[in-house]
């Protein structure tokens, strides 16, 4: 079911991408309603559009169907919290978010396979920790930029534990982490590899919760880069060395994907 819900997430952004004639920034789409396409509850769709709303980062919305489906269109522009993101000196990944739906498809799965905390790594206006915390699992949101850390309080409707803070240094052992998934925000080419592996070091310091963590890579296989030679869209190299598997990828729409052919494949990795 969470596969066929990606894939027509997917077909929705394709079939966005034909019809939008706007220019904004970035744009990304919510269904209004529960359908046969996205089964999901009523309840958390609302969720998720107030999610939209309230954040600054979209300056317009409109309903629009797309394909069969009655969505509403949500337009933004990221300029001010990209470059802010960027002028820390440990900063790993510059701003840049997946979509709302596809943060709750992945959050969908990392449930699924039974983690029971979400720990969304350089979480941008922290998408992902709002989708965990909507889809019940416990949540914690580690970002280091300040101004997009404000943003994040603004969007406290469910509380996902904001914390502005470097993941690097960042003290895991406070949060009594049991089976939690974490969600690393940057692409390996581009600093997520060190970012990781920042926060891999600190999870091994923590005795015996590494074989219960699950991890999720957003990767890329665009020709821009270099491929790395264990493949995984970028994070083969990096999930060998620290005795992980692949267990299975997900491919959903990114910001930084719109105008692309491929989606940004999602890695979700345990320890073997
Ligand atoms: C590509 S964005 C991903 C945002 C979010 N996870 C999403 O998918 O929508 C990467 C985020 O990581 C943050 N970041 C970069 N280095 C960091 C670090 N060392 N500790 C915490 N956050 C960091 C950036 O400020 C940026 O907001």
């Amino acid at each position: 079911m969470i596969e066929e819900l990606a894939k027509n997430l997917v077909h929705l952004k394709k079939e966005l991408a034909k019809v939008y004639d706007g220019n904004s920034q970035i744009q990304e789409v919510i269904p209004v309603s529960t359908s046969d396409l996205f089964p999901i509850l009523q309840q958390d769709l609302e969720l998720l559009h107030q999610f939209a709303t309230k954040n600054p980062i979209y300056y317009n919305s409109f309903e629009k169907t797309i394909g069969n489906v009655p969505c509403i269109v949500y337009e933004g522009d990221i300029n001010k919290y990209w470059l802010n993101s960027i002028q820390h000196g440990s900063s790993r990944a510059p701003f840049s978010p997946t979509w709302i739906m596809s943060a709750y498809v992945g959050v969908l799965l990392a449930k699924d396979l039974g983690y029971q905390q979400v720990i969304d790594i350089g979480s941008g206006d922290g998408r992902i920790a709002f989708c965990a915390k909507v889809l019940d699992l416990k949540s914690y949101s580690i970002e280091i930029d300040d101004m997009l850390s404000d943003l994040q309080n603004l969007l406290t409707i469910l509380d996902f534990h904001p914390y502005c803070s470097d993941a690097m240094t960042f003290d895991y052992s406070s949060l009594n982490l049991t089976q939690p998934i974490f969600f690393i925000g940057g692409l390996a080419q581009m600093g997520g590899i060190a970012l990781a592996s920042g926060v891999l070091e600190k999870i091994d310091s923590i005795s015996d919760l590494k074989k219960n963590a699950g991890w999720v890579f957003a990767g890329t296989y665009s020709q821009k880069y270099a491929p790395d030679p264990k493949n995984e869209a970028g994070w083969g190299t990096l999930i060998e060395k620290n005795n992980l598997k692949s267990i299975q990828t997900l491919s959903l729409p990114t910001v930084w994907t719109f105008h692309e052919q491929d989606e940004t494949p999602y890695i979700f990795a345990q320890t073997i």
